[in-house]
């Protein structure tokens, strides 16, 4: 679900016309639907309601202050990996306690700063992180709150790039050692044991990965509340959304069965779930990014040349890989749809950036709507590692990005200032006169 809808022929974004938006704002730009971002917020609240349960939502996918205030104001803790995540949940007034601390890579300064902010828990990945987390709590004075990151081995059938939990990946404790880990982290002194965690991977549209790996949890997760009186199971982030809407709706069946992938839901999820993880008595953790913030973003982009040559048409536009990376980087698929829609029948097209390489591309061979020079067109499902993700490649500024709610707009990240480019770069001294 989400409140991108056509209006007559003019695609909005809850009340407000996104071409009004693209015309005051100019382009490439992102819009956020707030009503969209609650609403799949206590979709999945509601959904889990049986239990005891907190949402974390994850950072890393759409970082904005307006988006992280959103869910702080709906009693969301947060999922971090680095210090600038933690920096940007406090500007946004997020709860630290609230605050599960992922990555392998945790450096001392960010662990001490964790601590200094008394966060919930770090998700410990490996034991050379255990020991460095000890040494630096023992140097506050403090007892650190820590989960271990358990790696099941489940297959989660999603792209190799995102796919965290096999034994291939760099993620997590291996399943069958870290009952010993837990073990040596009883023994250190600055170390507090609150929970057991474990993540498969991103964009995960079947709730079987999900099934497979909690029942594999779920003996060590039985012997860690007895043992080592762990507080909470993180059954982490993954649930998928659905990219192209001929999933949900308008496509015959046979149509639907020949894709690979299905559709997920709050629901199905928590049906799926629900059974396992009630008898254990335990909180449960989850640490949703794109579910909660995919579908609630569109990045808006400028037609600029249709340019036909003797084998295909290219429609060229002014968004680009280095605004949104995901096509390029996973061969990810994002709709697109003009703002204005005008009659007539679907030609197929590669809709290309204007960055100079072949991976600048956002479809290709995509039957697509009349389009002319100068129309408006959303990239659908933009909201999560869309902005979070752009560069300044080509010294292309970061677009601006607005939140809706109702008929309200408001710029919640300027464009970014093109002085701003070169604002840190100085001439070598020797070059200066
Ligand atoms: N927890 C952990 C430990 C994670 O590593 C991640 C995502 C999440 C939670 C949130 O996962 P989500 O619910 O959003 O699937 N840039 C890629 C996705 C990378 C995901 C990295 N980890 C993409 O655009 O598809």
């Amino acid at each position: 679900m989400h409140c991108f809808s056509r209006i007559g022929r003019n695609l909005y974004c809850e009340k407000v016309p996104l071409r009004a938006l693209a015309e005051r704002f100019g382009t490439p730009l992102y819009v956020y639907s707030q009503s969209t971002l609650e609403h799949h917020y206590q979709s999945l609240d509601a959904a889990l309601h049986p239990l005891d349960h907190l949402v974390c939502y994850a950072v890393k996918a759409n970082s904005n202050l307006a988006v992280l205030r959103t869910f702080a104001n709906l009693g969301a803790g947060f999922d971090i990996v680095s210090h600038g995540e933690l920096r940007r949940v406090l500007a946004a007034g997020g709860d630290p306690a609230k605050c599960v601390f992922a990555g392998v890579g945790k450096t001392e300064d960010e662990i001490e700063f964790a601590l200094r902010n008394n966060i919930c828990c770090f998700n410990v990945e490996s034991e050379p992180e255990l020991q460095r987390i000890n040494q630096i709590a023992a140097r506050l004075k403090k007892a650190a709150p820590v989960a271990i990151r358990v790696n099941p081995n489940v297959e989660a059938h999603t792209h190799a790039k995102i796919t965290t939990g096999t034994y291939e990946n760099k993620f997590g404790i291996a399943l069958d050692h870290v009952l010993g880990v837990y073990d040596k982290a009883d023994r250190l002194r600055h170390i507090r044991i609150r929970g057991v965690q474990m993540h498969i991977g991103s964009q995960i549209t079947s709730e079987k990965p999900f099934v497979s790996a909690v029942k594999r949890m779920l003996p060590l997760v039985q012997v860690l509340k007895a043992g080592h009186h762990v507080e909470f199971f993180s059954v982490g982030g993954g649930i998928g959304i659905v990219y192209d809407p001929a999933l949900e709706s308008g496509k015959p069946q046979w149509w639907k069965s020949k894709q690979a992938k299905g559709v997920i839901t709050a629901d199905s999820y928590a049906r799926a779930l629900l059974p396992l993880l009630q008898p254990l008595g335990l909180r449960i953790v989850l640490e949703p990014g794109r579910f909660l913030v995919g579908n609630a973003g569109v990045l808006i982009t400028r037609v600029q040349y249709i340019k036909q040559t003797a084998n295909k048409r290219f429609v060229i536009v002014d968004a680009a890989m280095n605004d949104l990376i995901r096509p390029a980087f996973y061969d990810a698929y994002h709709e697109i749809v003009p703002l204005f829609s005008r009659p007539g029948s679907r030609f197929p097209a590669d809709v290309v950036g204007p960055v100079c390489e072949s991976g600048d591309y956002f479809a290709k061979q995509r039957p697509l709507p009349p389009v002319k020079e100068g129309d408006y067109l959303a990239l659908m499902s933009a909201g999560a590692y869309g902005s979070v993700m752009a560069s300044n490649y080509n010294s292309r500024p970061f677009p601006p990005e607005i939140m809706v709610k109702g008929r309200k707009v408001s710029i919640v990240r300027d464009r970014q200032p093109i002085e701003e480019l070169w604002q840190h770069e100085h001439m070598a001294a020797w070059q200066k006169d």
